[in-house]
């Protein structure tokens, strides 16, 4: 790759150089004597780009009444911000006005969460959207692109179908009498379903739909399918999965408006008809078996001779409401080929992918009719090569393929999954080839947002296996696991994980989904559960699990400044928030089951309860001040003020300045949120820092929750020096423990355990310290009351021997990124501030002296003063060790010199 790029440039690229160099030469902002600036005579004006509606790119079956519109906006010059935007909406694509809305020029600097205020929307629409917006010179852009949404059923009485079952193939055939213009399919096929139409599958979701209370909600999901269709006889056909509904209901409805004019509607009834397969049986846990000799082929195309198939029957509806599936699916989202094939016991072979993954296996095979050819998955191998379930639990992990015996098969399941790095392959005819399998990587197709890496190995091994754990922890909820008899919704993993997820990828859509679910198990009295869906676990939820329904609508707040979140469960926040005030005695709630779960040390699971307590009761008390619910939120305060009282009262020992024991989560939890009163924090910082360095040698003894918040708290205390020492420790416990062991997911336990007993080899809860890579390393922050990374303080921690890092996150505003480089007497650093944000970056001049500051070729400070400005910087100063510097929008490049 590299060669070819140097190739080329150095053959036919030095004109385009040449030019490119004299044009950035003369657009550059130019600097006259003191600090004036001279801005470029020409702008390019640039138009809004990536709109979304709802957090999505022109998406399908949109059922909200007043959806969402987003984008962001790029300016050739600095220090830039959107002045005013307008905005149309119409039901034609190439419209240059607005039949369903028009804005007109609304000022505002705001190019996300924009409501919708038309016409009211239709069931099954499409319509058409762009936007352009004007800055603060009244510099008007071009019109962004058309972007598109399609709205669902929007009413229970549109849809006309009803709920069908049978045996787990479906099908219908149908004609249309012209040429399709637009179709639409809107599908809730339970547990899981295959869509087929014509012989071929729709779409690329798979495991599809997402998780929910069956009882209280099921998703649905739209398919543009107009050109899978055509005039004259069609075939829709339908394959069910069992999933987590544990039983096979399918409702379907397809419109289609005609070339010719012409409506067609086919819904789900009982004129469909229904056979068994090929899949014999399908659980999530135990796996999928598949006998190709049962296949029927030409059950998905028109013409079809439905010998033996029955009238589909009429069965109990889910019992709860229809929804359309606004989050991204689950897809196959890569496929690795093993690294390694062992064959430790005659007809066994053991196929290596080298990295921990959810998903199964594609399997090739060639073989007489009937083989059948077993495959078993693994986290772990035991010594002798074989592949150890131990830790899988009750979990079967195990597929069966028999053979057709028609050339090569390949094949992969539909309706399971597994957690594995390790596949074994018997009763395989022959001796399978290394890419006789292959790994197919599945999870919610989140997009990544985040990117870390620095100048230390372990760090960014810790970075990879951190994103490995998460994004193969996202099947439609945030799972605890995706490999034993578990992988449930639990809320306390949820909570942890939620902003290192937010760092690492696009979660807005999907924890929207989740908030609902999260509603939706709420009983009468306030109270929710451990997991959501509720399948183990307790009612109530410890409150360290609960917390995740505060927790992260109010991080859906600060990161994607979704008032609306807040709107749409505050009443059900304020439930839950008295629910936990109902249990509470003396002004702390003290009940627990998990607490500071699986930790070294233990800390009192009542002292981890009252911190939430507390912290659900202050999120409750903000959101009410934010939705202008004064009084609401004055009583909340005043709630949170008590608690405070009785958590010191009850937890602090004022004589020796440790709460409950003095365990590393127990000091860490109140210097984290304020708990801790003024005139003990000293002494409380002290026993924490004394029992991290010298009790533990910079080694945490945290669980899960310490864990997320002991990080942050070091760097609050200046010591982000220790913390780095945590984070590269190899020995146990610590992640490079994990690392060092082979690790490539995180561990649920510190310790290494390979037995029977609890230990998930891919548990993402541990890695909530991500968001520390990102906030401290990369220095990348929200400032304080600010949202959606609208004001950033850009205050990168150069700790210890760290000569580099570098983080950048694709905000809902856009693209914020931070790096930096620090040698002998040199510093160099880049900061990226999107359009309409403004930062205060700090610089560290450590011990150097004779200092010079650069904004690329722009002196900005020699002589101890400031020399000249440069474009897009507002301010500079010189104070306790940082260069400070308040900046607006644009990329900037400082180098620090001194001696
Ligand atoms: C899960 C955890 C969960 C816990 C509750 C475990 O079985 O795997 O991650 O939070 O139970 O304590």
């Amino acid at each position: 790759m590299k060669t070819k790029i140097q190739k080329s440039l150095s053959r036919d690229s030095f004109p385009f150089l040449a030019i490119l160099l004299a044009l950035m030469v003369f657009f550059s902002p130019r600097i006259y004597g003191n600090g004036q600036i001279v801005a470029p005579e020409t702008r390019e004006t640039l138009a809004p780009y990536d709109l979304r509606i709802e957090y999505l790119t022109n998406p399908l079956g949109v059922d909200v009444s007043q959806p969402r519109f987003f984008w962001k906006n790029n300016h050739s010059e600095r220090g830039q911000k959107q002045a005013a935007y307008e905005l149309i909406v119409s039901t034609s694509p190439t419209a240059e006005k607005g039949d369903m809305w028009e804005t007109g020029k609304v000022n505002s600097d705001s190019s996300i969460q924009i409501a919708y205020e038309g016409k009211a929307l239709q069931s099954n629409q499409t319509y058409y959207w762009k936007v352009r917006i004007w800055d603060e010179q009244g510099r008007v852009s071009p019109w962004s692109q058309v972007a598109r949404f399609d709205t669902g059923l929007l009413s229970p009485s549109d849809w006309k179908g009803e709920w069908i079952g049978g045996d787990n193939l479906l099908r219908k055939e149908f004609e249309l009498p012209s040429t399709p213009r637009r179709a639409r399919v809107f599908i809730s096929g339970l547990g899981y379903y295959e869509l087929r139409i014509n012989g071929r599958k729709v779409g690329d979701h798979v495991l599809d739909p997402g998780w929910t209370t069956f009882s209280k909600r099921a998703l649905y999901v739209t398919y543009d399918v107009t050109r899978a269709l055509r005039k004259g006889r069609n075939a829709l056909a339908v394959m069910l999965g069992q999933g987590w509904y544990k039983d096979r209901a399918l409702m379907l409805q397809l419109n289609v408006e005609g070339e010719d004019g012409s409506l067609t509607e086919i819904h789900s009834d009982t004129s469909w008809k229904t056979a068994a397969g090929p899949i014999i049986e399908d659980s999530i846990y135990n796996g999928e078996n598949y006998d190709a000799r049962l296949e029927q082929p030409g059950w998905d195309q028109p013409g079809f001779e439905e010998k033996d198939w029955k009238p589909a029957q009429k069965v109990k509806a889910p019992g709860g409401v229809l929804s359309a599936q606004l989050m991204p699916a689950i897809k196959v989202i890569e496929t690795i080929v093993p690294l390694k094939m062992t064959s430790p016991a005659p007809g066994v072979y053991v196929f290596d992918l080298g990295q921990n993954i959810s998903g199964w296996a594609q399997l090739r095979v060639r073989g007489p009719r009937g083989t059948d050819v077993r495959l078993r998955f693994a986290e772990l191998l035991y010594d002798n090569g074989m592949i150890n379930q131990e830790n899988l639990r009750s979990a079967r992990a195990e597929d069966h393929y028999i053979l057709k015996g028609e050339g090569e098969e390949i094949w992969e399941p539909r309706f399971t999954y597994h957690g594995f790095r390790y596949i074994e392959v018997t009763g395989y005819p022959g001796t399978p080839k290394i890419d006789s399998v292959r790994g197919r990587v599945v999870h919610t197709a989140v997009a990544p947002v985040g990117n870390f890496s620095c100048s230390k190995q372990i760090l960014n091994d810790i970075q990879r296996i951190i994103l490995w754990g998460q994004k193969t922890n996202l099947h439609s909820i945030p799972t605890d696991c995706d490999q034993r008899d578990e992988r449930m919704g639990w809320m306390g993993d949820a909570q942890v994980t939620a902003e290192e997820a937010m760092m690492n990828y696009d979660m807005a859509a999907f924890y929207t989904n989740f908030l609902r679910n999260i509603r939706d198990v709420q009983g009468d009295d306030g109270s929710i559960t451990d997991t959501v869906p509720h399948i183990w676990g307790s009612r109530p939820a410890d409150p360290a699990w609960g917390t995740a329904y505060p927790l992260i609508a109010w991080y859906m707040y600060q990161y994607y400044s979704d008032k609306r979140i807040l709107e749409e469960h505050y009443d059900s926040l304020k439930k839950y928030v008295e629910f936990l005030k109902s249990k509470a005695e003396n002004g702390l709630v003290k009940y627990s089951y998990y607490g500071d779960w699986v930790a070294i040390d233990k800390c009192p699971g009542s002292l981890v309860s009252a911190f939430y307590y507390y912290y659900d009761v202050k999120i409750l008390a903000e959101a009410a001040r934010i939705l202008g619910k004064q009084q609401e939120a004055e009583a909340y305060f005043k709630l949170a003020a008590q608690i405070k009282e009785a958590f010191n009262r009850e937890f602090l020992d004022q004589a020796t300045r440790n709460y409950a024991g003095g365990s590393q989560t127990a000091n860490t939890l109140p210097l984290f949120i304020g708990l801790a009163p003024d005139k003990a924090r000293g002494g409380v910082w002290g026993n924490l820092f004394n029992d991290l360095v010298y009790k533990h040698d910079s080694h945490l003894t945290t669980g899960i929750i310490g864990t997320k918040y002991i990080l942050d708290v070091l760097t609050m205390f200046g010591n982000s020096d220790l913390a780095y020492d945590i984070m590269t420790k190899t020995d146990f416990p610590s992640y490079g423990y994990m690392i060092k062991n082979g690790a490539t997911t995180l561990w649920e336990l510190w310790q290494k355990r390979e037995g029977p007993s609890m230990n998930s080899h891919n548990h993402p809860m541990f890695g909530s310290v991500g968001a520390w890579f990102y906030r401290a390393l990369a220095g990348i922050n929200l400032a304080p009351d600010s949202i959606a990374f609208k004001k950033l303080i850009i205050r990168p921690q150069m700790v210890r021997d760290l000569t580099h890092a570098s983080g950048s996150i694709y905000t809902i505003n856009g693209q914020v990124s931070c790096s930096w480089e620090k040698g002998d007497r040199r510093i160099k650093l880049n900061v990226e501030v999107p359009v309409g944000s403004q930062a205060e970056v700090y610089l560290p001049v450590f011990k150097l002296r004779n200092l010079k500051l650069y904004e690329g070729q722009v002196l900005l400070w020699s002589d101890n003063e400031l020399k000249n400005k440069a474009a897009g910087v507002d301010s500079l100063e010189l104070k306790g060790g940082n260069f400070i510097l308040k900046v607006g929008s644009g990329s900037y490049h400082f180098i620090l010199e001194g001696e």
